[in-house]
């Protein structure tokens, strides 16, 4: 079942996005085009996460999609994988206040719904670890202005070559600290009630899915996971339930679940079968799936696709090798975010 294809994809096996700062100057480059070239076999492969904004770049070393430079870039990527017959959409994550203004470029400002902290530690290439910076609260006019700074990458990705685009709406980044109360104390129609926190994702999802085309919009959520400090609240059954009716009516492409902290409560289980009740897009489930697992979601409908991180670091052959029953080798986490091609591009395929 999850070798079968499924329309616009060649079979059910996402490569999940995954940050691996390999972007020297916020640039992608040949050795990233190397990387993905080898899992084109994925049914999609989706990009680590990509900033369509001076202001998201929070991490050292992750990649942009807002400067010519950065589009060129991206091309040798989407070049390299479609030479091997693979589809590849781009992760936009926009850091909002996870982020340090040692990786911030000159005269880009961290902003978040309220100048509330992340409260956590972040790497930097200039200092090691530091606290995040508080962020400023984001105007009204601000907001205008990210929103078109979205659609702008956005049209700027399908010139590169990709495949379409997922907007990052989990993890604790800029989109999901506008869900979550929390982190968004607004007190005007971009905070509240569930409608108004909910707004400014639903704006930048019809605004992306208008630019490029909904069959070429995704999305990620991650209800109920509490990482980058966000902390459970009240409604986030209703939160989620309101978001898949309202993603439902743009007509995007997928939603992209990260299930694993939903999973952990009843509530939760609940919320992951009203959103594929709600939603008759493509559904992607993730967060620590085995083949075996993975092909029970999808031949009992639970997901029509199902993305895997860890292992498509250290399997790039991910599918040959669940195809053939073979062995899978564990990634090692000390180079996730090193530079350089060491833990990046020389996981062989399997041998015997
Ligand atoms: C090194 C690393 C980097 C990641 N970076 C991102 C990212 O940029 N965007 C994102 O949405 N998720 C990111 N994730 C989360 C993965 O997409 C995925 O949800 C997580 O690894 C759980 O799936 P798995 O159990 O199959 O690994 C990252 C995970 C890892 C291991």
């Amino acid at each position: 079942m999850l070798l079968s294809p499924l329309q616009h994809f060649s079979n059910r096996i996402v490569m999940a996005p995954m940050t691996r700062s390999r972007a020297i100057d916020n640039i992608p480059n040949d050795l990233m085009a190397e990387y993905y070239s080898q899992r084109a076999t994925a049914g999609l492969i989706i990009t680590e996460g990509t900033s369509p904004s001076p202001n998201g770049l929070g991490y050292p070393r992750i990649p942009g999609i807002f400067s010519e430079e950065q589009i060129e870039g991206w091309r040798r990527t989407t070049d390299a994988v479609h030479a091997k017959g693979g589809k590849i959409f781009i992760q936009f994550m926009h850091v909002g206040r996870v982020g340090s203004y040692e990786n911030l470029p000159e005269g880009a400002t961290l902003v978040a719904p309220s100048a509330i902290s992340a409260f956590g530690d972040m790497f930097t290439d200039t200092k090691g670890m530091v606290k995040t910076d508080t962020p400023e609260a984001i105007t009204p006019d601000s907001i205008k202005d990210t929103i078109a700074e979205f659609v702008q990458s956005a049209k700027n990705a399908i010139a590169a070559g990709f495949d379409g685009v997922e907007l990052h709406s989990a993890n604790g980044y800029l989109l999901e600290q506008f869900l979550n109360p929390n982190a968004n104390t607004r007190t005007d129609e971009y905070g509240g009630s569930i409608e108004n926190r909910a707004r400014f994702v639903i704006e930048v999802t019809k605004a992306v899915a208008d630019a490029i085309g909904k069959d070429k919009t995704g999305i990620r959520f991650s209800p109920y996971n509490d990482f980058n400090t966000m902390p459970p609240y009240d409604e986030v059954y209703e939160t989620y339930e309101y978001l898949a009716k309202e993603m439902n009516k743009t007509g995007i492409l997928y939603i992209h679940l990260l299930d694993g902290a939903a999973r952990k409560q009843q509530k939760g289980l609940e919320l992951i079968s009203a959103m594929r009740a709600y939603f008759n897009g493509i559904l992607i489930l993730n967060s620590g799936y085995t083949k075996e697992r993975a092909t029970a979601a999808i031949e009992s409908n639970e997901a029509d696709m199902v993305s895997f991180g860890n292992l498509y670091i250290s399997n790039p052959d991910l599918v040959n090798r669940f195809e053939n029953d073979q062995y899978l080798t564990q990634a090692e986490e000390s180079t996730f975010y090193t530079p350089g091609e060491k833990g990046y591009t020389d996981y062989p395929v399997y041998k015997e």
